[in-house]
């Protein structure tokens, strides 16, 4: 099995991915000077930069370049953690039930990019993370794992997404290993 993490961010579900011990080959990031990408730098991982900006608003060939660097380093699976561009169809054809990703919500509830600000203007007394696999509809597909956090009354976003991606951190690299599992004598 190897693991190609595409992320945008400050990398700390990448980082546990990496802590975990799981077969991350890729880190991949749709800009250049992210947290991801030092972390993955210190863990002596490839990275890859697909810069989102030379190709939106074409985000099927954006798609295709990060298809044929995920190709490039021999990846099987695609963890999507924090990654911030949104993929078209090439990468779901070309990685079929390959493609996981972690939402900061329990999904189907508030998905898209501001999910843990859409809970708190909601009132909601729970919300809390969704390990899924992709497919070309964002923050869709089948749901591998979740878990709750509880809302307490004086949480900001900021509090509140800290509590919750304390969560992620744990469930998504346990859910990459059993899917490691899964697919480890499987090769493409
Ligand atoms: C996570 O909460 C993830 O669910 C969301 O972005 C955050 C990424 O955080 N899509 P990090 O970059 O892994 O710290």
């Amino acid at each position: 099995m190897r693991i190609g993490v595409l992320a945008s961010g400050s990398g700390t579900n990448l980082q546990a991915i990496l802590d975990a011990g799981l077969p991350v080959v890729l880190v991949l990031a749709d800009r250049p000077g992210t947290g991801a990408l030092e972390r993955a730098e210190q863990a002596a991982v490839a990275t890859e930069i697909v810069d989102r900006k030379a190709y939106l608003p074409d985000r099927v060939a954006f798609t295709d370049a990060v298809v044929d660097a995920l190709r490039a380093h021999d990846v099987d699976l695609v963890a999507m953690a924090g990654f911030m561009t949104i993929l078209e169809k090439p990468i779901f054809d070309e990685y079929e039930n390959r493609v996981t990703n972690t939402h900061p919500s329990l999904l189907p509830a508030f998905r898209g990019a501001h999910a843990v600000q859409d809970a708190l203007d909601a009132g909601v007394k729970v919300t809390g993370c969704t390990i899924h696999l992709a497919i070309p509809e964002v923050d869709s597909g089948p749901i591998l794992a979740q878990q709750a956090v509880e809302i307490r009354d004086e949480d900001t976003a900021e509090t509140l997404h800290e509590r919750i991606k304390e969560v992620e951190r744990v469930l998504y690299p346990e859910v990459l290993r059993r899917l490691a599992d899964e697919f480890g004598t499987d090769s493409r």
